[in-house]
């Protein structure tokens, strides 16, 4: 619980913790090798044409790759694969796909298993406080029906149909 007096950030923090994400992980190649970070800010941003839109924290290593070559995956992660959302949300550059296998797609890697899986070429970039906002064009999208992996209140979950 946040009151009156409890600095901005935090009341911020808290709020955001309490809104529940889907969790993905952005795939780049660079010189012949994959590499992936995972993300929770990443929404669809428009239907004609397809685009979606993924906000990148301005120190990730992924993001310099991803302004270099333009092009990026967006693997959404399904129920089952915690902890490859664990894998993927730490430094380690190409180290971070060590014995997790992967498909080139469009150029860019595709994770086997993942609930869906969007190739896309960068449309812009924009700047927003510490993050930059990459727009991105759907370039092939494929669902493969899997529940999804959510993040709420800092844990990983999956979907619940009221009915
Ligand atoms: C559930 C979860 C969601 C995350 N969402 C984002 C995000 O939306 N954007 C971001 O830049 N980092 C996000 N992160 C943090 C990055 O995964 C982490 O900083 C990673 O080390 C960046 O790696 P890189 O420097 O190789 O790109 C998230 C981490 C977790 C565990």
């Amino acid at each position: 619980m946040t009151t009156a007096s409890t600095p901005l950030t935090h009341r911020f923090r808290e709020v955001m913790a309490a809104v529940c994400t889907p969790v993905s992980v952005v795939t780049a190649m660079a010189d012949g090798l994959p590499h992936g970070t995972t993300v929770s800010a990443f929404a669809s941003l428009s239907m004609d044409p397809p685009m979606v839109l993924v906000s990148l924290d301005r120190g990730s290593d992924l993001l310099a790759i991803v302004r270099e070559t333009g092009r990026f995956g967006l693997n959404v992660l399904g129920s089952s694969q915690s902890e490859l959302a664990l894998n993927f949300a730490r430094k380690g550059g190409t180290a971070k796909f060590t014995g997790i296998g992967f498909d080139l797609e469009e150029t860019v890697p595709r994770i086997p298993g993942a609930a869906g899986f969007l190739a896309c070429g960068v449309a812009r970039l924009v700047d927003g406080g510490d993050h930059v906002v990459v727009l991105g064009d759907v370039l092939t999208a494929d669902a493969a029906g899997a529940p999804p992996l959510t993040y709420h209140s800092r844990e990983f979950g999956t979907h619940a149909a009221l009915g």
